[in-house]
């Protein structure tokens, strides 16, 4: 793992921003996976300020909730549309969200397994992190082998994300998301945290011992994950000094 400890959001996700350019401009056809919540919204940003060319590129989002209209506001259809795609050159039928109103939710599951297959593999897959540890809806306990699925939130989830629902009511119980599985299939995974609330998860993910009950420890065994923190998200890593000597100690050639 990289960890990249950063004085603001905005410092970690310039780099973020950066090695995703790069990737564009090195593979003009890269698969990226993209992820939702408040976390990706600035990288997002960057990225459509960059004018990058999406032509040749292909998307996976994560997840999606289960039964809300498409056209919801809080779907991740709408967001994804709203805070990328309505701003990118990107192709209409290059974009891929898991559909929340499939009629057969596990043919539509092993289907959207088989599109990533088919695209040749994610190559880049931006991920944040839940204050539990879920990554994508990867909820605690969650198979570290799964694939793209049902799952059900937990209670921590849906109070989390009721900021943006009004009520904790109104946030559905059930989701499609990748699985842990898929994700540690991308070639590279690009993981954002910012603030406090994330400090707990962030440092189990990075010094903890590997479990199901934090789905994103997983990531120690992913040959390519880089963390794109703030300070306060990395608050509580007990070696944040080494990291910080690391990243500000690289060589010229692999700096981003
Ligand atoms: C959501 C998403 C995750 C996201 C996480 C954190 O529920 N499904 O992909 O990483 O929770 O959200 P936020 O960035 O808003 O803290």
């Amino acid at each position: 793992m990289e960890i990249i400890i950063q004085p603001s959001p905005e410092a970690a996700t310039d780099i973020a921003a950066r090695i995703i350019a790069r990737q564009l401009r090195e593979k003009p056809k890269s698969v990226i996976g993209l992820a939702t919540g408040s976390t990706p919204l600035l990288l997002y940003r960057k990225l459509i300020e960059m004018n990058l060319d999406w032509s040749g590129v292909t998307t996976f989002n994560l997840d999606e909730y289960i039964s809300l209209p498409r056209e919801h506001p809080q779907t991740y259809h709408s967001f994804m549309r709203e805070n990328l795609f309505r701003n990118i050159n990107i192709a209409e039928e290059n974009i891929h969200i898991p559909d929340g109103n499939a009629k057969d939710i596990p043919q539509f599951c092993m289907e959207y397994e088989q599109q990533i297959h088919a695209s040749g593999g994610i190559d880049i897959q931006v991920l944040g992190i839940g204050t539990d540890g879920h990554i994508g809806f990867n909820e605690p306990t969650s198979s570290l082998a799964s694939r793209t699925r049902i799952k059900t939130l937990t209670q921590q989830t849906r109070r989390d994300n009721a900021r943006f629902f009004g009520s904790e009511e109104a946030v559905p119980h059930h989701v499609i998301t990748m699985g842990i599985g898929t994700i540690m299939e991308a070639r590279q995974n690009l993981l954002l945290a910012f603030g406090q609330n994330k400090a707990r998860a962030i440092a189990e993910a990075v010094e903890g011992p590997i479990t199901a009950s934090n789905p994103a420890t997983i990531l120690q065994m992913h040959p390519v994950t880089k963390l794109c923190i703030d300070e306060p998200a990395a608050a509580d890593l007990k070696r944040a000094d080494y990291y910080r000597w690391v990243y500000t100690n690289k060589p010229d050639w692999q700096t981003f």
